[in-house]
């Protein structure tokens, strides 16, 4: 690391996306990514990563972003893109139209609110 304030930073990805693990138990007051169906979704996600040969995409399984009860809950950086896919077909798009091509997926777009 540099004390020189001028050094630049070179994005390691060009895309960068989170999505939420953690598992609560089914009737837990806060809820969870992992009840809502999660696992399976961020397993696709990943696989279609690895089928599509995207090296500049990563994705990162994460824990709580805070934001339970609107899961299941990933967000996509630079941009901060919060989505909520529920099924396949939904990773499927995120991954054609967001990863592959540079355009979000709108009707999947969430904006989690702070409390
Ligand atoms: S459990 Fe996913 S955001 Fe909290």
């Amino acid at each position: 690391m540099s004390d020189d304030a001028d050094f630049e930073l070179t994005p390691l990805y060009r895309i960068h996306a989170f999505g939420c693990m953690t598992q609560r138990p089914p009737a837990h007051p806060r809820g969870s990514c992992g009840t809502a169906g999660a696992p399976p979704l961020w397993e696709r996600l990943g696989q279609l990563i690895e089928k599509h040969q995207l090296p500049d995409v990563a994705f990162t399984a994460a824990g709580c972003m805070g934001f339970c009860a609107a899961g299941p809950l990933m967000v996509v950086y630079p941009e901060g893109i919060w989505y909520r896919p529920t099924t396949p077909d939904d990773i499927d798009e995120i991954v054609d139209s967001h990863f592959r091509n540079g355009r979000r997926v709108d009707r999947l777009i969430v904006v989690p609110q702070r409390r």
